[in-house]
């Protein structure tokens, strides 16, 4: 319809404005309910939708490091104090430290997290203020627990979209009614080697029934009640008939750095949004700092914003420390505390980092990372070789690429030593090899039809433009648990042939 009034345009400046007007929809992003992580994937639509003229409000407790002024920011007091007095990023080193399962598990919490959350989100007289003086034509949800946004999204009666924040989840499969292909790709959970073995298939078989049915008869169900008391609709469908309602899913993720997986057309991929393709020159410390180093280059190292390495257990860092003394190389490391009195002469510390630049940068050898999955795609895109430490969330399934494709190495940070860092610095510093490797992945990465950021703007505004987007959806998503894994009619089949052979053998027995 936009298109099509724009011929009105070169009539008269006045009906171009009211065009202009009709064209601009009330767009929300519903991310509340994350880390700011979540924010640096999703942000790069964000700001192009505004620049095509669509009206954006995001809402999460997190503020932008960079605001931009077109996007209508909003958190209520309650969340933004809850997130200040809960970051817990230092605890997760320490929680692995009990096991890699203990890590495993805390996915099972998130369930409970993204209850309190929600009804902290719905009740807060903020929200209740913000609901009333706005109006929203498309809802876009964080995949991760917010679902607390499918409400909004029927109070505002607009289609609503799913943004994943990394590959698909362990439930979306069956949200979305997408065949299952639990046999060969590796649950991101359980983060199992591609080769499973029968036990590890088993694990990987169930894990998605788990969360299937967590979601249908535990987790939406409580979330309806919340929704259905904080929107003050008590006649709002079952979530889960809302969460059907889903018009599209974008998912960041690809599949020249992660599966080849069988979507239907309601999916669609497009990692590495965030990527930018032209680097500012770095601050001057650093490219000093870079420049002293000579040809021998630079090593970074980063373990994101929500792990900080500073506040390890000593011996962690103990064999960190060691480690870069050892290293006949410069070292650049992001370190969000007071920078340690007796650090070598070729490690340049600071507290911001800016990570994209120094990942382009001509002198890099290779990225110690935490394996977070925006770090990996930055690695990817610049060639720069890994050492992985994964320490929690999707970070273990990362890191079980980077060691099945063999672009990184891949150490436990809970027992890492000294030795272990040595080698494996030295490794993909000194071994051509994972340059190569890495110089083919990203070559991979970079060779697609559209930038992703085009990709993802192209389908919000095809979901605007065509409004009901079933079509896209595999018909699957009706069917439950069992009848979209054909379990009944295994059952069945496998029923009439254990009658049968029963009914042979009977046969068989001579009468006397
Ligand atoms: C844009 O969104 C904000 C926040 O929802 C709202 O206050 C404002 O009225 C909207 N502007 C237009 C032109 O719709
Ligand atoms: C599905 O979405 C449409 C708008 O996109 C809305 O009119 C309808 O009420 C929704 N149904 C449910 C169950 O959410």
């Amino acid at each position: 319809m936009c298109e099509v009034s724009r011929v009105v345009i070169f009539t008269s400046i006045l009906l171009f404005l009211g065009v202009e007007e009709s064209c601009s929809k009330n767009i929300l992003f519903f991310f509340p309910i994350s880390t700011y992580s979540h924010r640096i994937p999703v942000w790069p639509l964000v700001e192009d939708m505004v620049a095509k003229g669509h009206n954006v409000t995001f809402v999460m407790p997190y503020p932008p490091k960079e605001p931009n002024p077109k996007v209508t920011e909003f958190a209520p007091k309650e969340m933004v104090k809850y997130v200040l007095d809960n970051e817990e990023g230092p605890v997760a080193v320490k929680m692995r430290s009990e096991g890699v399962s203990v890590i495993d598990s805390q996915w099972f919490v998130l369930t409970d997290w993204g209850l309190e959350m929600c009804k902290l989100f719905i009740e807060s007289p903020d929200t209740q203020e913000w609901m009333k003086n706005n109006h929203f034509d498309l809802v876009v949800i964080d995949g991760l627990y917010n679902d607390c946004g499918l409400g909004l999204a029927y109070k505002y009666n607009a289609p609503h979209i799913t943004f994943v924040t990394s590959a698909l989840f362990m439930w979306h499969g069956d949200s979305y009614g997408i065949a299952g292909e639990h046999s060969w790709l590796p649950d991101m959970q359980y983060h199992y080697p591609q080769a499973m073995t029968f036990m590890q298939r088993f694990w990987n078989v169930y894990n998605p029934i788990y969360w299937a049915l967590e979601r249908e008869y535990y987790y939406l169900p409580k979330l309806t009640e919340i929704l259905r008391k904080g929107l003050n609709i008590p006649d709002l469908p079952p979530l889960r008939e809302i969460e059907r309602n889903v018009s599209l899913v974008l998912m960041n993720s690809h599949f020249s750095e992660e599966f080849a997986r069988s979507l239907p057309p309601l999916v669609v991929p497009v990692g590495g949004m965030h990527i930018k393709e032209t680097n500012k020159p770095l601050p001057k410390n650093i490219e000093d700092f870079i420049a002293k180093g000579g040809s021998k280059g630079f090593v970074y190292i980063s373990f994101g914003s929500a792990v900080q390495l500073a506040n390890s257990p000593p011996e962690i860092l103990a064999a960190f420390l060691g480690a870069v003394k050892r290293v006949d190389i410069n070292f650049i490391w992001k370190w969000d505390a007071e920078i340690p009195k007796d650090m070598p002469k070729n490690v340049f510390m600071q507290k911001w980092m800016p990570q994209q630049d120094i990942l382009a940068h001509p002198k890099i050898k290779g990225f110690v990372t935490h394996s977070g999955l925006m770090s990996i795609q930055e690695a990817v895109y610049n060639g720069v070789p890994l050492v992985s430490m994964p320490v929690f969330a999707e970070q273990d399934y990362n890191a079980e690429r980077i060691h099945a494709g063999k672009y990184g190495i891949r150490l436990e940070i809970t027992t890492v030593t000294e030795d272990q860092l040595v080698d494996a610095i030295s490794k993909i510093v000194y071994d051509p090899i994972y340059k190569q490797r890495m110089l083919e992945k990203s070559k991979r990465f970079r060779d697609r039809p559209m930038k992703p950021v085009e990709t993802a703007v192209w389908w919000v505004e095809y979901v605007l433009r065509q409004g009901d987007t079933s079509f896209l959806k595999p018909l699957g998503i009706h069917q439950n648990w069992f009848i979209r894994r054909s379990l009944d009619v295994y059952f069945f089949a496998f029923t009439i042939l254990a009658v049968l052979l029963i009914i042979r053998r009977q046969k068989k027995i001579p009468r006397h």
